[in-house]
């Protein structure tokens, strides 16, 4: 597909723009406000200690260089995906480049605890702010890459994600309302999975029930759809640490 020839226009204006918050139930809507009842905390517990924890080659934690509170994290993922060194980085894949370079460690698998855990803990450091993730020229192909992809018909049902999450939102899929899909509220703590989860595990979801053909985890693919669906919920509150039906 040519990149350049898909325009950033025709984007659902910011009024009209919903969390999928706004569509769960009370009791639901109550786990993810209530600190008493949000099981997704535990991952920022856990991510906070791991934050402390000296690890790899250079036996130095995250907190060596970033301070212990992780209060220096805060607004960072609003921007994420972004480009760094001339490639497309999600925040998962930031915090793996630190754990490479910075501690000489294993890099940590998608969906692993304590990827999950440390990427909630970052997120949440910005919860209640805006998502910054804006047009540059440097961001710009990956945008327009990844806007081709919301458009694209796939799978077996030859459905494309603008079809369910632009033309169809409000609309029922079987028990469920098909929400706008905007990425507000990543790492969730998903009710149906029982556990936390990365935006990549909800997106493979959806892949996977149009039988279309998953992007790998960590793939500049996946890399390149997230970034357009942060830059499309621009300006929307970010919600991590967010519960999900
Ligand atoms: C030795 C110091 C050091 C350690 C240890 C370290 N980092 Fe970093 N980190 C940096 C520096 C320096 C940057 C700035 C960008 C770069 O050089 O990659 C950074 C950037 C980041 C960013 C991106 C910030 C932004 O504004 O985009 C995140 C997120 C991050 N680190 C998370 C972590 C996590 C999580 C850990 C522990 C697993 C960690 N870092 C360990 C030094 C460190
Ligand atoms: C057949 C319709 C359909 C298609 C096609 C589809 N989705 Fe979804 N999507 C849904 C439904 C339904 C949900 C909500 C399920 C639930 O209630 O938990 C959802 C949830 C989501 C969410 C979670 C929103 C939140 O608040 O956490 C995102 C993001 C998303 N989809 C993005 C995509 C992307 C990107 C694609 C294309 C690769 C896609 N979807 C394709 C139906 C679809």
């Amino acid at each position: 597909m040519n990149a350049v020839a898909v325009e950033l226009t025709k984007e659902p204006t910011k009024e009209t723009r919903q969390s999928s918050y706004q569509l769960m139930t009370p009791e639901n809507q109550a786990m993810q406000d209530d600190s008493n009842l949000n099981p997704a905390l535990f991952w920022v517990i856990d991510g906070h200690s791991l934050w402390k924890h000296k690890a790899g080659k250079k036996d130095v934690a995250c907190a060596s260089c970033h301070g212990e509170s992780g209060l220096s994290m805060k607004g960072v993922a609003t921007q994420y995906p972004k480009i760094i060194q001339g490639k497309l980085q999600t925040l998962e894949g930031q915090i793996n480049r630190c754990r490479a370079d910075k501690q000489e460690s294993a890099t940590l698998a998608y969906e692993s605890k304590d990827l999950l855990a440390l990427t909630t803990f970052v997120a949440s450091q910005s919860k209640g702010m805006p998502i910054a993730v804006k047009e540059n020229v440097q961001n710009k192909p990956d945008l327009l890459q990844g806007k081709a992809f919301f458009n694209e018909r796939m799978g077996q049902l030859n459905l494309s994600c603008a079809q369910c999450h632009q033309d169809r939102a409000g609309l029922k899929l079987g028990g469920s309302l098909i929400p706008q899909g905007h990425p507000t509220a990543y790492p969730i703590y998903r009710i149906e999975w029982q556990t936390m989860g990365s935006l990549q595990r909800r997106l493979r979801n959806c892949m996977s029930g149009v039988r279309a053909k998953q992007f790998e985890y960590g793939s500049t693919e996946m890399a390149q759809l997230e970034l357009y669906l942060m830059w499309r919920a621009r300006g929307m509150t970010l919600e991590t640490p967010g519960v999900r039906p």
